[in-house]
């Protein structure tokens, strides 16, 4: 008897675990149409979309399964689809796929990017944040939503008004609508953590990410930028996604 209840209750718990998916809404509180991307890491199979558009005001969700582990979603801006090729592009973060779903391709940075990693190694810990390691496009926030009460991370501020001309990715009309990490502009190991500066102590902020971390101080703006970026969550909440909070 005790067994039966032990066994059915392990079953239920099983089935509870395995049946877990977990739902990611994504709000545009942009005043323009924003093209959400989604790139999934670590061999597993992509989400149901990787690309699609998102008016000015609209909210929409993605069904992530639940053998999901890792992925990066960001936000595409001045979309157009070429009337003489039919080709799909965008002024920042266009994955060149020459289509709305990007079908596995990443963003070209710079590019706001928020990286998701849902029970990873199966320890029951979500990992979230917010990466303008290779540079800033629009602002985001990441909000858990769920009752363990977890905190948001966003990166709120206007990261383009402020951009370096050496930095700076324009549009036609010259306005600034992307920002560079000094990484992806410059190709120096130490704005990249690389080479002799390939450990947190012997790769401090510089005054390029400090520029990032002064209009968003949640955000990783530059490789070891752990300490006050990474932001953690029991597994079971769903996220909700916000381009221009
Ligand atoms: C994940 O689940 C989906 C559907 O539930 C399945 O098609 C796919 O093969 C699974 N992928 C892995 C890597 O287990
Ligand atoms: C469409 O693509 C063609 C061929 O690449 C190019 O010459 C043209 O400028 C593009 N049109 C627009 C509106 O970008
Ligand atoms: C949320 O943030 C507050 C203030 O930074 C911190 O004290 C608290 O521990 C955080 N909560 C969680 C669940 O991480």
């Amino acid at each position: 008897m005790v067994h039966r209840t032990f066994l059915v209750l392990f079953l239920a718990a099983l089935f509870i675990a395995g049946a877990q998916s977990t739902t990611v809404f994504l709000t545009n509180k942009c005043p323009y149409t924003v093209w959400p991307a989604t790139l999934t890491g670590g061999g597993s199979q992509q989400l149901s979309t990787t690309g699609f558009e998102l008016p000015s005001g609209d909210t929409s969700s993605l069904q992530v399964p639940p053998n999901w582990t890792s992925g990066r979603i960001w936000g595409r801006t001045g979309c157009t689809t070429n009337s003489t090729t039919s080709k799909f592009t965008c002024l920042t973060g266009d994955c060149a796929s020459g289509q709305i779903e990007c079908n596995g391709a990443g963003g070209i940075p710079p590019a706001t990017l928020i990286e998701l990693t849902l029970n990873g190694n199966g320890n029951g810990i979500d990992f979230y944040d917010v990466s303008l390691v290779d540079g800033f496009n629009l602002p985001v926030s990441v909000e858990p939503r769920g009752d363990h009460g977890c905190n948001a991370t966003r990166c709120a501020g206007d990261v383009n008004g402020v951009c370096l001309p050496e930095l700076s990715v324009t549009a036609g009309d010259g306005r600034v609508v992307g920002c560079k990490s000094a990484c992806l502009a410059l190709k120096e190991p130490k704005y990249c953590c690389s080479g002799e500066f390939n450990t947190p102590e012997k790769c401090p902020p510089t005054g390029y990410s400090k520029l990032f971390k002064a209009q968003c101080p949640q955000a990783y703006s530059y490789a070891y930028d752990d300490g006050s970026s990474t932001f953690t969550c029991p597994t079971g909440d769903n996220y909700l996604v916000v381009f221009c909070p």
